[in-house]
């Protein structure tokens, strides 16, 4: 027998509704390897004290895994120790920068910019905070038919007043790859700083986040094979150093007097509490199985199975796909449609019933897809991971056409 990827993936091995299934939501979470779920347990029975603690053998372990994995993730995505924050997830991490450094910068007639496209992870503590200090939000509004950001939109947008750029490097919903060096150039010419939110590009591509330039990026484990509870808030380090601590209390303190406190510089300041550190070993493990799959052979891989979905979805009859359908424009990771006059919701009911999991619904951008008008304001999503296969593509075009039949519209 030969090896397959989804061997390594115990999850994937298993019947649903008599059917094999077919696992098509890596966007909202992907399945772990055996190697990441190992990591886990092994922290779990050798060590498993609270780190940065106890002077015994247990908690030294515990120390040393949890130190040596934020090492281990600083160096996959480029950064430096002291700049890789770990958090519960991306929208901490967009949380953490949003409470302590907007403060320092958004004042009344101030603006923040961000695309309409943003998961609410990236929307919404932008309104609250802009709300609050008397910042404008102000959006970048994407050409419908290709789900890019237009040139005029930065230009206009950009301005002086411009204290925050925030945006993913993939949206959720449209795939595509927004750009990067366009945003992060016109947010530094007038002295903005930008926050990457790298949630859905991070499983599919190398990402050198000293190389490309963004202040802050913020992405969660759960979605590039780690386990879930484990995220990353990376900082450039003099931004880390002014910002104030987001939550206070045990390990990120230096001294406490009866009146004052002296916290640890970053990461520690940012990180109160008990770590996550099954959490912490888990995703260095999870990078450590990426780069032993490697990232040349992984976008070969997706880059076709993405290719062959999308010319699937356009040539499948009383299908709509939604953003770019321009197979040669790399999309990353999802495809976004919907069934003709079928709510995304039966259309996802009835794939399950063949075993085949996608996820239907707003895909938490409910902003971009009013802007977009598409029918029932809601969406599927077939998304993809490092185990798809042809297969399994071939599958979800295969039973599509059963939606409409089931709902008796004909095909
Ligand atoms: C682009 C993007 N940003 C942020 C998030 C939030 O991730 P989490 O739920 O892990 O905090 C998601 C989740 O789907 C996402 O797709």
């Amino acid at each position: 027998m030969t090896y397959k990827i989804s061997d390594d993936f115990p999850v994937l091995n298993q019947m649903v509704n008599g059917h094999r299934l077919v696992y098509l939501d890596s966007a909202a979470t992907s399945m772990r390897p055996v190697q990441v779920l190992g990591a886990i347990d092994e922290f779990y029975k050798r060590a498993g004290a609270n780190p940065h603690r106890g002077l015994y053998d247990l908690a030294q372990r515990s120390t040393e895994a949890y130190d040596g994995s934020r090492a281990v993730v600083a160096s996959f995505v480029g950064a430096d120790f002291e700049e890789t924050i770990f958090t519960r997830n991306a929208s901490e991490s967009l949380n953490l920068v949003a409470y302590s450094y907007a403060p320092l910068v958004l004042t009344k007639g101030s603006n923040i910019v961000i695309p309409i496209s943003e998961h609410h992870s990236n929307l919404v503590p932008w309104q609250v905070l802009g709300r609050q200090y008397g910042a404008q939000l102000r959006y970048l509004y994407v050409d419908r038919r290709t789900g890019e950001i237009p040139d005029s939109e930065i230009e206009q947008k950009i301005d002086k007043n411009t204290k925050i750029v925030a945006f993913a490097h993939v949206s959720n919903v449209l795939g595509g790859l927004f750009p990067l060096a366009k945003l992060v150039a016109a947010a530094k010419a007038v002295g903005a700083i930008t926050i990457l939110d790298c949630a859905q590009s991070i499983p599919h591509m190398k990402l050198d986040l000293h190389a490309l330039d963004v202040d802050f990026a913020a992405f969660s484990g759960h979605k590039m094979y780690g386990p879930m509870g484990i995220g990353v808030l990376y900082g450039k380090r003099k931004l880390l150093e002014q910002m104030p601590p987001f939550l206070f209390g045990g390990d990120m303190i230096e001294d406490v007097r009866e009146q004052e406190t002296d916290f640890l510089p970053p990461p520690s300041k940012f990180e109160a509490g008990t770590q996550n550190g099954g959490g912490a070993v888990g995703l260095a493990a999870a990078t450590k199985y990426i780069e032993s799959v490697g990232w040349a052979a992984i976008e070969v891989h997706e880059r076709a199975l993405m290719r062959r979905l999308v010319e699937g979805l356009k040539s499948t009859k009383n299908v709509t796909v939604i953003g770019s359908t321009d197979t040669a424009a790399p999309r990353y990771g999802v495809a976004a449609f919907n069934v003709n006059e079928v709510h995304p919701h039966d259309a996802a009911t009835i794939l399950n019933d063949f075993g085949v999991a996608i996820r239907a619904g707003k895909h938490c951008a409910h902003p971009l897809l009013s802007y977009l008008d598409v029918e029932f304001n809601a969406c599927c999503r077939a998304s993809l991971g490092i185990y798809n296969t042809a297969e399994d593509v071939d599958a979800l075009l295969e039973y599509l056409p059963e939606v409409r039949r089931r709902m008796n519209l004909g095909d």
